[in-house]
């Protein structure tokens, strides 16, 4: 049977990696790319997450890697920077969209095999090991979005014990997304997207359905919520 993998975001530095790894991971598979600037694909729109998974049959996918995401230029330093407008354009592209996505997408995963739906999230969403604040918006908008896949997994564990449905946390990665913020970063932390896409899709391998509903580092730690 052909593999059939969906890649949503495939425009993005990460989304760009993973349609290559998976091109050279899974000879022969079918790799279907979303994206907003090429496909049109908006994951803040409804109608538009709605009638891209129409386009697939129920219970027929074997993965699923969405890795769309947005952070800005000028993440909060402290509460005074905060802005309603800001906060409802990272929640509505990191967490209400992926949410929808989940729900219009999640019922095309095979149930006679292991099959995965895996958000890129961050290390950053995780309340436990946010000890240097900041980022406001996008630290909780990535712990809501934790939040929604952990309840995701509980309920699809109900109807498909072959399901996984995991966050992923790439490292720092070298994409437009973090350009701002690499001065900082030492070299050797500094991942080209192709080097984490490839970890991540061997944590996404390894992965066991009983491990659902956990966010996973690129190399295969499982992070605090
Ligand atoms: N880079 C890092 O160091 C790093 C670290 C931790 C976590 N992450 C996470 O990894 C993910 C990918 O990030 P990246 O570094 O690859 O960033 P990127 O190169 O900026 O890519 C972001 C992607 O999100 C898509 N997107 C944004 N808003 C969208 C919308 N409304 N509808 C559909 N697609 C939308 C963009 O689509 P278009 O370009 O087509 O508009 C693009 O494909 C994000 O969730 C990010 O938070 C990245």
């Amino acid at each position: 049977m052909t593999m059939k993998i969906i890649i949503i975001g495939a425009s993005g530095g990460i989304g760009q990696a993973f349609v290559e790894n998976c091109k050279k991971r899974y000879q022969g598979a079918e790799i279907f790319e979303l994206s907003r600037s090429q496909t049109g694909f908006d994951l803040t729109d409804e109608t538009s997450v709605k009638q891209a998974a129409e386009k697939f049959q129920d219970r027929d996918i074997d993965m699923i890697i969405l890795a769309t995401g947005f952070l800005g230029t000028e993440p909060e330093k402290s509460l005074r920077d905060l802005s309603m407008e800001k906060m409802e354009r990272i929640f509505q592209i990191n967490t209400f969209g992926p949410a929808l996505v989940m729900k219009h997408f999640i019922p095309k995963l095979a149930r006679d095999r292991k099959s995965v739906f895996a958000a890129l999230s961050a290390r950053v969403g995780s309340i436990g090991d946010n000890h240097l604040g900041g980022w406001y918006a996008y630290r909780a908008s990535k712990s809501a979005l934790n939040m929604m896949i952990r309840s995701a997994s509980i309920e699809v564990s109900r109807t498909n014990k072959n399901a996984v449905i995991m966050g992923l946390h790439p490292g720092t990665v070298d994409t437009s997304l973090s350009k701002p913020f690499q001065s900082h970063v030492p070299d050797k932390k500094l991942f080209t997207p192709d080097h984490s896409a490839s970890q991540m899709l061997k944590v996404i391998y390894d992965i066991d359905p009983k491990d659902t509903g956990h966010i996973f580092a690129y190399d295969g730690e499982k992070l605090v919520y």
